[in-house]
């Protein structure tokens, strides 16, 4: 069977670092509130030289190093990102000239936090169907560039990076097994940019209601993993390790608790990247594989829930 295997894992995070500390001088709040409520100490925030291009860029060449692949073999950029370079074209295609890619396509997808979600159930499905062999996908943002740096409610949450996999079409037992992309249009006033081209003619900032959005997140997640559990007839118990959407530590450890999943084998970068949205899941993916805790043949489950409200689960042997 023809399978999406990930070859290659890359990422990238802007130079500067800001603490909770930092931001306790900007907006009324504390490092305990913030650690508390999310589980975020820190976050990455993007200076004016590095974009959400020069940043997908960079965790490309990455995950094209480590898949030990020219960029000239890849026939389809899939960028994940709701803080485009520009509103057009694509960052995708600014991506894909920068790393010298003269064929194929890129385009860029747009699920905000379940953006990666997204590209990865994208280019599995190009792959399976035969219409591309070597897909890069990226999750790339910039969120610092649309928060409203005035309201605590946000600002102490995201933060920028961006991350990549290098999928190829491999007859086999690896690759991804199961995936499920969801949206539903009538929560879209509940996590949104209050500005946009057709509209305000501005870039526009982050609105969130927080804890409306968190109620649907742990009803979604859970059944959206359950899903892609049940697609490839495989019981929690047996993922090896579960690399979520960075958003909210009590989330991903309820969900866990609920599907039976073992603390420990929830991999949190949350605390030193913050939610950096479609970024978040190739990021600490990156972190586990680094650190030796993905391992080949493992059992690997993603999954993220995002503004419009999107989400969708993931589910690979890797
Ligand atoms: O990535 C996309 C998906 N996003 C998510 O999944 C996010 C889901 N939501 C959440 O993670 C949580 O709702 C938040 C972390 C955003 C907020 O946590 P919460 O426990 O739901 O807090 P809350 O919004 O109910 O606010 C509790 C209190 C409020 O004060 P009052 O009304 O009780 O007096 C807020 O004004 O905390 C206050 N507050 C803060 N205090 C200090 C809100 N933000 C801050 C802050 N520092 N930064």
């Amino acid at each position: 069977m023809l399978r999406s295997v990930i070859k290659g894992v890359g990422s990238a995070l802007p130079r500067r670092i800001m603490t909770n500390s930092d931001l306790s001088k900007i907006v009324d709040t504390t490092h305990e509130w913030i650690v508390e409520r999310t589980g975020i100490h820190a976050r990455h925030i993007a200076s004016d030289d590095e974009t959400t291009r020069s940043l997908a860029v960079d965790a490309a060449k990455k995950a094209l190093l480590n898949a030990g692949l020219e960029a000239s073999a890849i026939d389809l950029v899939i960028l994940a990102t709701s803080t485009p370079d520009n509103t057009f074209p694509a960052t995708a295609t600014l991506v894909q000239a920068d790393l010298g890619i003269i064929r194929g396509a890129a385009f860029d997808v747009q699920a905000v936090c379940s953006g990666f979600v997204y590209a990865l159930t994208t280019a599995d499905a190009y792959i399976r169907t035969g219409m591309a062999s070597n897909v890069l996908v990226i999750g790339a943002e910039t969120f610092s560039r649309i928060l409203d740096w005035t309201d605590r409610t946000t600002c102490v949450l995201f933060g920028d990076g961006a991350g990549a996999f290098v999928l190829s079409g491999e007859e086999g037992e690896n690759g991804i097994l199961a995936s499920r992309i969801h949206s539903d249009g009538r929560y879209s006033d509940k996590l949104y940019v209050d500005g946009g081209p057709s509209t305000t003619k501005t870039v526009g900032h982050l609105r969130m209601e927080g804890r409306e959005v968190f109620k649907h997140a742990v009803v979604n997640i859970a059944a959206v993993m359950q899903e892609v559990l049940d697609q490839a007839g495989i019981s929690a118990a047996n993922i090896d390790c579960f690399v979520p959407h960075q958003a909210n530590r009590r989330i991903l450890e309820g969900t866990a608790r609920k599907l039976g999943i073992p603390e420990e084998r929830i991999v949190l970068t949350m605390d030193r990247h913050g939610n950096t949205s479609a970024a978040s899941i190739p990021l600490a993916y990156d972190v586990a594989l680094q650190d030796g805790r993905i391992k080949p043949g493992q059992l690997v489950l993603m999954e993220a829930m995002g503004g419009g409200f999107t989400w969708g689960a993931v589910l690979a042997r890797v």
